[in-house]
């Protein structure tokens, strides 16, 4: 994460710059929105297709889902560490128009391709994503997030989201940290860290 924070000092420095030309310039909803987009890009890739394992990709995103989290954001509701580093002084930036505007865009792009994983992993994981485990009341991720992980709503698309990221989530929501989980507390409760691994491993490779 060394390198991401070095980034990070970097980046404020850029998002100070570019907050005082807006400031100066008043620019259109469109280009304010385009120079923010700059700005994320750096650390989630171009187009919201991320390419460090840490950071989750935004392409394809369920945009009513994205606009909740940057809100989430920006009132420290949503408050893991990785978020607190990284997304509360972006998002402190952001008004709710720009929050539209880029849940609009990352809801537009081509989402990352999936990436193929360890066949073993992924078949666990499969097993989980599509039937969970009823004995122990964990329900079918399928249920929820869609049949190929392509999530609908307020249910994230899970499709080839980094699987680094998502493990870190399931474990998150084991936590308060996330107090709009609600419903994902209660999904995490009787899963194992294998399982969490597999499952990750598994919507990565779709
Ligand atoms: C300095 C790096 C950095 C920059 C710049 C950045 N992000 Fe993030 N973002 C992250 C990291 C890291 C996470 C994951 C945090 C975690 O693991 O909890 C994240 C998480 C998110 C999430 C949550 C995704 C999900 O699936 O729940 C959204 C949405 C998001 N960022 C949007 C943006 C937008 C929009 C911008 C630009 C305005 C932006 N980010 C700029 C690093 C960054
Ligand atoms: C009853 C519906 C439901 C089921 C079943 C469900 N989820 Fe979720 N999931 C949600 C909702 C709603 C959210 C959004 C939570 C939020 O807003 O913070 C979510 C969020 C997530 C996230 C965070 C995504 C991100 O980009 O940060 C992950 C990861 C996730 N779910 C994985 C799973 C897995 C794996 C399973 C199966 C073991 C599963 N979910 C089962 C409803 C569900």
């Amino acid at each position: 994460m060394r390198s991401m924070q070095g980034k990070f000092a970097l980046l404020v420095g850029a998002v100070v710059t570019a907050s005082a030309a807006l400031a100066q310039d008043v620019p259109t909803e469109q280009e304010a929105v385009r120079r923010a987009i700059h700005v994320c890009a750096a650390c989630h890739g171009d187009g919201g297709r991320s390419q460090t394992a840490s950071v989750p990709s935004l392409a394809g995103q369920m945009r009513q889902y994205t606009i909740a989290q940057l809100k989430d954001f920006r009132s420290q509701t949503r408050a893991e560490t990785g978020t607190r580093a990284y997304m509360w002084g972006v998002s402190a930036l952001l008004d709710d128009a720009m929050i539209v505007g880029l849940a609009d865009y990352y809801a537009a792009q081509a989402p990352a391709g999936g990436k193929p994983g360890k066949p073993a992993l992924v078949q666990t994981g499969r097993r989980i994503f599509v039937e969970g485990a009823p004995a122990r009341g964990v329900r079918a991720c399928a249920s929820c997030h869609g049949s190929g992980g392509e999530g609908a709503a307020g249910f994230p698309r899970l499709a080839g989201q980094r699987a680094d990221y998502v493990y870190g989530q399931l474990k998150v929501f084991g936590t308060q940290l996330r107090s709009h989980g609600v419903v994902m507390q209660g999904e995490v409760k009787a899963m194992t860290p294998a399982e969490m691994r597999a499952v990750a491993e598994y919507v990565q490779s779709l």
